[in-house]
């Protein structure tokens, strides 16, 4: 596709988009409405990314074994071999960061590329490949926010002992993160120990979806022929990330942070509910899904313990701390890193607890009702009410953590068009909603689009995309087009009053040359 024709079409395009009040948060803003402090940036992740699989050194990783196992139709025989070929091309693909003028990449480490056994010798090749990524972001002034873990424990582990399922991996983990404390950590001061650790859990334990993609009848999304047990292992698997997290909190205070003074948080996935009728049963349905999908974590780092409703109704099936795990987790974390796309709907189910075995579904209880016949929306709506929402029950319910959005956007059918309106609208709503939420008391600090550019996606391969930059997989050379998205993008982070720009249908232009 030329970029002229791009050009002409996001013209025609844009005349549409007048950006309306209609989702009832703050509609004209500027960036300098923000903080100052405040960072806005974009995210990818090492295995949804960087390709290269199999080379230098890299071993495979649990979410390699998925996508190329066969019993696997979630991503229609797709795999992240290639992926965005980011190995490779990274030089080119912070030129257009620059371009965009992000403030901050969020983006993971990939453990087996730069420890392929999992433990031990350090890969000199992928240090290199990290340590030239993060000089080359900071001579252009973008942060690099780094994620340890996104899904891509070494498969080597896996095999060796169950990986999270096992207490070992702890340790093992612990040593990983000493390695790119003490590597990076001269110059990268934001580190996530888990992406979603919620939903790696519940995705890779429960429902199967997520490596390691493991579950049980009945409760799998796919057929559970990798072997797991829904009804207790995400608890057993969330119980480990904590003690891996508190840990690695514990090393960073204790050996880097008078040097390095950096920050380390830990990431969870939230969704907001709307209640499916306005019964009491249904609100208090919402109060047990919050507990179960962000209470698991936050409470123990918050509180030191699970919520009641969970130790209640998981009874044996969940761990118990000991009284030093409970106090070594509790306030271990400078910020949470939040990941929200979709507000659902929420419906009380007591018959769950009918069942004569129960996953982390049942135990909640609660019938999570997603749009369309799809639990995974290819396309989320736009309710930012819901992030404000959000942010605002996170603020009182746990004591006003600082808090950094990081991921969110939407999803659409990677179908090649570069008019992605719907998303633009999206960005716009939900960024005006983050501002609406600070100017009420919320400590969040920043905010990450997903993704950067079109990724391989955790659930549908190639078939769906967030970027704000299209990967043309058609073309060796998997050249990025720029969307419409990463225009508005550059323009706001530019300074430009959005609004304005909107209502004037010569926009475009001003658009392009700003760009
Ligand atoms: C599970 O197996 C059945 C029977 O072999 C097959 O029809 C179905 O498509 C499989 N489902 C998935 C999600 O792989
Ligand atoms: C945790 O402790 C409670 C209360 O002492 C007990 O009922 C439960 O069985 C314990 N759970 C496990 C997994 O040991
Ligand atoms: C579901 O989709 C319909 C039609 O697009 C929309 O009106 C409704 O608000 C959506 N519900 C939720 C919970 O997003
Ligand atoms: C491609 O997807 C976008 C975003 O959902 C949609 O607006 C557009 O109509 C689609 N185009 C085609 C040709 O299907
Ligand atoms: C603003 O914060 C107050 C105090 O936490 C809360 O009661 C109110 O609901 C919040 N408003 C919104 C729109 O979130
Ligand atoms: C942005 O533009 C709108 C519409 O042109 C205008 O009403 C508003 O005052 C401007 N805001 C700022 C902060 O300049």
């Amino acid at each position: 596709m030329s970029s002229n024709s791009v050009h002409l079409l996001s013209f025609i395009t844009l005349i549409l988009i007048m950006v309306t009040n209609a989702y009832g948060v703050v509609d004209e803003y500027v960036r300098d409405d923000f903080p100052a402090d405040f960072v806005f940036g974009a995210g990818t992740s090492a295995y949804q990314y960087e390709g290269a699989v199999l080379e230098d050194g890299r071993t495979y990783s649990i979410w390699d074994t998925l996508a190329h196992y066969s019993g696997n139709n979630i991503y229609n025989g797709a795999n992240g071999d290639v992926a965005c070929d980011g190995y490779h091309k990274y030089k080119e693909d912070i030129e257009l960061m620059v371009d965009t003028g992000l403030e901050a990449l969020r983006f993971s480490v990939s453990w087996s590329r730069l420890i392929p056994n999992g433990r031990g010798p350090v890969n000199l090749k992928g240090l290199q490949y990290y340590n030239d990524f993060i000089d080359i972001l900071i001579s252009h002034g973008i942060q690099p926010h780094i994620t340890l873990h996104h899904s891509d424990l070494p498969q080597i582990l896996e095999d060796e002992y169950g990986g999270w399922l096992s207490r070992k991996s702890v340790k093992d983990f612990v040593a990983y993160a000493d390695v790119c404390f003490r590597e990076f950590g001269d110059r990268v001061l934001h580190w996530t120990t888990f992406n979603e650790a919620n939903v790696f859990a519940l995705g890779g334990y429960d429902l199967g979806v997520l490596p390691p993609g493991r579950c049980s009848y009945p409760f799998g999304y796919i057929n559970c022929t990798n072997g797991g047990d829904s009804t207790s292992e995400p608890y057993i698997v969330g119980h480990h990330l904590l003690l891996a997290h508190a840990s690695t909190v514990r090393l960073y205070r204790k050996k880097y942070k008078a040097t390095q003074h950096g920050f380390i948080g830990i990431n969870i996935f939230a969704y907001w509910y709307n209640l499916d009728s306005n019964t009491i049963e249904d609100e208090k349905a919402a109060e047990r899904a919050h507990d179960f999908y962000e209470g698991w974590f936050l409470n123990p780092l918050v509180y030191g313990d699970y919520p009641e409703i969970m130790k209640k109704n998981a009874g044996s099936r969940i761990p118990n701390f000991t009284k030093q795990e409970s106090e070594r987790i509790k306030g271990s974390f400078d910020f949470v890193g939040v990941n929200h796309y979709d507000t659902i709907s929420i419906k009380n189910n007591p018959s769950s607890f009918e069942m004569e075995t129960r996953d982390m579904y049942a135990d909640m209880a609660a019938t999570l009702i997603v749009n369309g016949t799809d639990m995974f929306p290819t396309q989320s709506e736009i309710t930012p009410l819901g992030l404000q929402k959000l942010l605002n029950y996170l603020k009182e319910k746990y004591g006003n953590p600082p808090i950094y959005i990081h991921e969110n956007g939407q999803g659409q059918p990677r179908n090649g068009t570069l008019i992605d309106t719907p998303r633009v609208e999206y960005l716009h709503a939900y960024i005006g909603a983050v501002l609406d939420a600070i100017r009420n008391g919320s400590n969040t600090m920043g905010y990450f689009t997903w993704s950067f550019l079109d990724l391989f996606e955790m659930l549908s391969g190639y078939k769906t995309s967030y970027g704000l930059y299209y990967v043309d997989l058609d073309d060796k050379e998997l050249t990025r087009y720029p969307k419409l998205s990463a225009h508005w993008y550059a323009s706001f982070l530019k300074g430009k009053n959005m609004s304005g720009i909107f209502e004037n249908v010569n926009s475009q232009e001003t658009l392009s040359s700003s760009y």
